[in-house]
């Protein structure tokens, strides 16, 4: 209708025939957008090695960003739940699972960078260097827990774990977070104010999460005490 409508001489109408509400794909541009945004650090390595852009070390370089970025979209995978907490945005648990396997992505070709151009497979200095020095051996272990939360993402996995079992296991990922950080920070040494960002901003993550599950918990009580009138409202 528009504002003019009630200039226009009455015209017999015929029986007005609703069109059927178009089922319009809800921001059908999201999942493609974040697969775009989550490969353009890889293109924007890819561009600068071949160009010789990397600086003096370019495969220190190449392996700082793909560090970085796998944190990065990891900490973006575990900030969708809370989104949804406390802003009500749906749309990041659409996006939710994809960035955390490009997080897994990233990290194995980091983890592939060290092992391989950095360290050219050679396995003493590698086992040596995952059991001596503490901000490889936390990396590794963020690694190793990233592995089995990457292989059990699907649909497939939740019906055969079962949801709650599932959950439990994927809450591993603020512990590779964490791990990662911690990596980051060891790594650092001097001026820790970046990794500290991120800590930050975990440590927030972390703090919705366990007020959601304080806040569950004593909704469950609740429910649970004698003469309770049914189950608690709003979560
Ligand atoms: C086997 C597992 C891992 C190994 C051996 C490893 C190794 C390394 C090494 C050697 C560096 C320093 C590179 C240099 O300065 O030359 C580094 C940096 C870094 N790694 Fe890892 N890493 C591992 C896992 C991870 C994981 C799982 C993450 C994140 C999810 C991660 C995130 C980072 C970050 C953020 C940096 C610092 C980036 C910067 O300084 O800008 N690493 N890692």
């Amino acid at each position: 209708m528009t504002a003019f409508d009630d200039a226009v001489p009455a015209r017999p109408r015929a029986p007005a025939r609703r069109p059927a509400p178009r089922q319009a794909a809800p921001l059908p541009w999201l999942k493609p957008g974040v697969f775009i945004g989550a490969l353009a650090p890889l293109a924007s390595i890819a561009l600068r090695a071949s160009r010789d852009e990397l600086g003096a070390n370019p495969i220190a370089q190449v392996e700082n960003e793909l560090g970085l970025t796998a944190l990065i979209l990891l900490v973006a995978s575990l900030a969708c739940t809370p989104a949804r907490r406390l802003l009500g945005w749906t749309w990041p648990t659409r996006v939710r699972r994809e960035l955390g396997l490009f997080a897994f992505f990233y990290a194995s070709l980091h983890v592939f960078t060290y092992l391989v151009p950095d360290q050219g497979l050679d396995w003493g200095v590698i086992v040596e260097d995952v059991t001596r020095r503490p901000f490889i051996t936390v990396g590794f272990l963020a690694f190793v827990l990233l592995v089995p939360l990457a292989f059990t993402s699907t649909a497939a996995s939740i019906r055969r774990l079962g949801y709650r079992r599932w959950n439990r296991l994927h809450q591993l990922a603020y512990l590779a977070a964490v791990l990662a950080v911690v990596h980051f920070i060891w790594r650092v040494k001097i001026d820790v104010s970046q990794p500290l960002i991120y800590a930050s901003v975990l440590g927030a993550l972390l703090l919705v999460r366990v007020a959601v599950w304080a806040r569950q918990r004593s909704a469950r009580r609740e429910e649970r005490r004698p003469g309770a009138s049914g189950p608690a409202t709003s979560r």
